[in-house]
């Protein structure tokens, strides 16, 4: 099988192609991804080349797109800017690769007649109430609230309409946070991390009482190949695994593993705008018989930080770069209104 991995130099992409190659063993991946500042391509050095090759290349390069579904069996889309933070600075860019990039390889998915598996965010539906006991299913509105997942909600409704209007054989998958190895430093969990290792407390936004449903890379990069081979094409499918917990747990489960004070960590400005709370119901995908692993939190968070701990090289220019990044905005604040339960974050301005 002839696979085609868009964004594949990145975390979650890089991690499904390393997955797939080890777990089977009559496939060729080819990695097409432009190498932005999110990319390592020393992700995919180390693996076979008569197996794996990287094209540089854009994802809205109508053309080359067409070139490369053409020689393909599978394409799975995990191309994407992909961090919120960013898309408050740069939407433009957001709303190019991730609606453009996405119709570009729809285009070519449907003229060639290959299957398309997209990869999508939990983050499309919008935030829940801190209190409310709903969880998002396949058939939770869209309402997104940053412009990154304002473009992830945008690209999903293109792959719903080239699936009605020109047969094409796609599943979208909308998964929960993802943690792990080969993260880029400037999310949150790899954030924290690097910052302990180099001596520095972990800084959480406002009040750092916003929940996330965390769930280990190889459980969803599991989950995306059980959609592949017994999903139905035409239908959306939610994949997390029960991980939710608050940005603090997160934070002290950190500094526990560092032999720290739980509580010794610093807030910083909010983000604009920060969702308050995500939770994935993922009995669409349970369903194809997919069951998450990696169900202790607290041992996922300690492995990751084993890898980076064993793989400096790996992110050291890109922790330095991020570190910059934040500085330009990031104030020590006081946490001063605990986050919204309800309602609130909404209602502003409207
Ligand atoms: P990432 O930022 O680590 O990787 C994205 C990759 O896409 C990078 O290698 C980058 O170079 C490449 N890319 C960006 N623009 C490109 C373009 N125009 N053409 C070709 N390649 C381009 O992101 P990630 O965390 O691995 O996320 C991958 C996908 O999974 C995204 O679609 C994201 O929306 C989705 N997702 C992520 C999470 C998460 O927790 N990280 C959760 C759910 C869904
Ligand atoms: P992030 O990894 O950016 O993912 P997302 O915005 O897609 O959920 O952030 C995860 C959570 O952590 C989010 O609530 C914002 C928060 N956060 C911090 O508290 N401190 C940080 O340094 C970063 C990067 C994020």
């Amino acid at each position: 099988m002839r696979i085609l991995v868009t964004g594949g130099a990145g975390f979650i992409g890089s991690n499904f192609v390393r997955r797939t190659l080890a777990t089977r063993p009559d496939t060729r991946v080819t990695v097409l991804d432009k190498l932005t500042y999110a990319a390592n391509p020393a992700s995919l050095a180390d693996l076979d080349a008569g197996r794996c090759r990287l094209v540089e290349g854009d994802v809205c390069d109508a053309a080359l797109v067409d070139k490369l579904v053409a020689d393909a069996d599978l394409v799975v889309h995990f191309a994407a800017e992909s961090h919120n933070d960013r898309s408050l600075r740069e939407p433009a860019a957001f709303v190019r690769t991730n609606v453009e990039g996405t119709v570009a390889v729809l285009t070519a998915c449907a003229r060639h007649d290959v299957r398309l598996h997209h990869i999508s965010t939990d983050e499309v539906f919008g935030d829940l109430a801190l209190d409310d006991p709903a969880r998002f299913t396949p058939q939770t509105p869209y309402r997104p609230s940053s412009p990154y997942s304002a473009s992830k909600a945008s690209a999903d409704h293109f792959v719903r309409a080239w699936v009605r209007s020109f047969g094409l054989r796609a599943t979208i998958s909308n998964c929960s946070n993802n943690y792990g190895p080969r993260q880029h430093p400037e999310k949150f969990i790899p954030r924290q991390i690097l910052r302990l290792l180099s001596g520095r407390p972990p800084r959480v936004y406002g009040t750092g009482e916003n929940v996330r449903d965390w769930i280990h890379v190889d459980d969803h990069n599991d989950a995306v190949w059980a959609i592949i081979e017994r999903g139905e094409p035409g239908q959306t499918y939610l994949i997390g695994a029960d991980g939710e917990a608050s940005n603090l747990d997160v934070v002290r489960a950190l500094n526990r593993a560092f032999g720290r004070d739980a509580d010794d960590f610093e807030h910083v400005t909010d983000r604009p705008g920060h969702d308050r709370r995500y939770a994935i119901d993922a009995a669409s995908t349970r369903a194809l018989g997919w069951t998450p692993r990696h169900m202790d939190l607290a041992a996922g968070l300690a492995g990751t930080v084993d890898w980076y701990r064993a793989n400096e090289p790996w992110w050291r220019a890109a922790f330095d770069a991020a570190e910059d990044f934040y500085a330009a905005t990031e104030r020590r604040a006081a946490p001063t209104a605990r986050v919204p339960a309800r309602g609130a974050v909404r209602d502003v301005g409207n």
